[in-house]
């Protein structure tokens, strides 16, 4: 049997010292939370995307859920989403009392497509919310049409897409998009989020709201030129993103075309390692003009060709010293959906046989090209075993 000497995590973040020393220095500076980093941070991160409005948040989540309230999503309104997603999406559309609808993946591509959400389109829809799966866009010109055409509202789930382009455009370059900094993420802030978009009164809102709903944030109340009086315009929240973070986000996003180059060699190399092991199904890549960011290396279990199911096969893994992901369980698959949604297996077949055979492989800049052999070793040995 194929055992690695010390087990590699499905992810780990690309911390180097430049981002050590940069939160070194926030962290002796005197001020810590949200002020001038956070502020280059919005900036920096707005060039990148090529947006022209930006809001720094706590996380991805917090950034999606300002978003959706500030469109005035809430009771009556449906809102349609992919159930193969992380589940903050669906319980944000759930918690502003709207009702979440989901739309079918393409099997091929493991995204919604306009033409599934169009089935699923009623007079109540408010708004659609596409995932950039793993790396990739969702062909967002139909979707752009679709949504034009039905009068709803396009909020693109781009945690997955930072440097990830459709048609020689940076995702967040135009429309509303909401990326995440989260630890495994292509560039992470620890915790950490971006809503990116054209409506300046958009970024407007989320950005008081994330703040108590404060004229003025910290910042400018504390500063040497700032002034102590606040004003409460609407009730809000606590999101705002700290220096402390937005330091490791600015030295993050210097590097992190480099990191993506480094992530799609890595993916490039699995590719080739697993093309002869006919177990392993692979998810089949956009065919319009595209940049991945390979977030993350998905793939699939064929059920039909081994004689164990997709998480016995990743046990065996860890057995051997692979870690692994879901990315991910179903949303309608669970508890809280099928009981109180009523949704549940049989709604979206696409989806559900995805959702029972994929999963993440170790894809992390720092990996070793010897640590995709290791993984596709195991892989390898394990098949043989289960092999039917
Ligand atoms: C597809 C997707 N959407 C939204 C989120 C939420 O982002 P965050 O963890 O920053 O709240 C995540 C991830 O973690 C995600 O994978």
């Amino acid at each position: 049997m194929f055992i690695r000497s010390d087990f590699l995590p499905f992810s780990r973040p690309s911390i180097g010292p430049e981002d050590i020393e940069g939160v070194v220095a926030v962290l002796k500076s005197g001020w810590i939370t949200t002020g001038p980093k956070t502020g280059e941070f919005e900036e920096a991160f707005r060039r990148y995307t090529g947006a022209r409005f930006a809001s720094s948040l706590t996380n991805g989540t917090a950034g999606m859920h300002l978003t959706l309230m500030a469109l005035g999503i809430g009771p009556g309104d449906e809102v349609i989403s992919p159930s193969l997603t992380w589940g903050s999406t669906v319980n944000l559309i759930t918690l502003l009392g709207a009702k979440p609808v989901f739309a079918e993946i393409d099997r091929q591509t493991l995204m919604i497509t306009p033409e599934t959400v169009q089935r699923v389109l009623t007079g109540k829809t408010k708004a659609i919310i596409p995932v950039h799966y793993a790396g990739a866009p969702v062909d967002l010109d139909p979707f752009r049409e679709l949504a034009e055409q039905a009068k709803v509202l396009l909020v693109e789930d781009a945690a997955h897409a930072v440097g990830t382009e459709y048609r020689g455009r940076k995702i967040g370059s135009s429309g509303t998009a909401v990326f995440s900094f989260h630890a495994i993420k292509n560039l992470t802030t620890g915790e950490g989020g971006m809503v990116v978009s054209d409506d300046q009164e958009l970024i407007e809102k989320v950005s008081l709201l994330k703040f108590h709903g404060l004229a003025k944030d910290a910042w400018q109340r504390y500063s040497r030129r700032g002034s102590p009086q606040v004003e409460i315009i609407t009730p809000g929240y606590k999101y705002n993103m700290t220096d402390i973070q937005a330091s490791l986000g600015l030295t993050q996003l210097a590097k992190v075309d480099e990191l993506n180059r480094r992530r799609a060699e890595l993916a490039a190399l699995y590719d080739r390692n697993l093309q002869g092991i006919e177990e392993i199904l692979h998810p089949v890549p956009p065919q319009y003009p595209h940049a991945h960011s390979h977030h993350l290396y998905i793939v699939l279990l064929d059920l039909d060709r081994v004689t164990v199911g997709r998480d016995d096969f990743l046990s065996k893994l860890k057995e051997r010293n692979i870690g692994t992901g879901i990315h991910f369980r179903a949303v309608h698959t669970q508890e809280y959906y099928r009981e109180t949604v009523g949704t549940g297996r049989g709604l979206l077949p696409e989806t559900e046989w995805v959702s029972d055979r994929l999963f993440s492989l170790p894809l992390f800049p720092f990996m070793q090209d010897k640590d995709v052999d290791d993984v596709c070793g195991a892989i390898a040995d394990v098949v043989g075993e289960v092999r039917k």
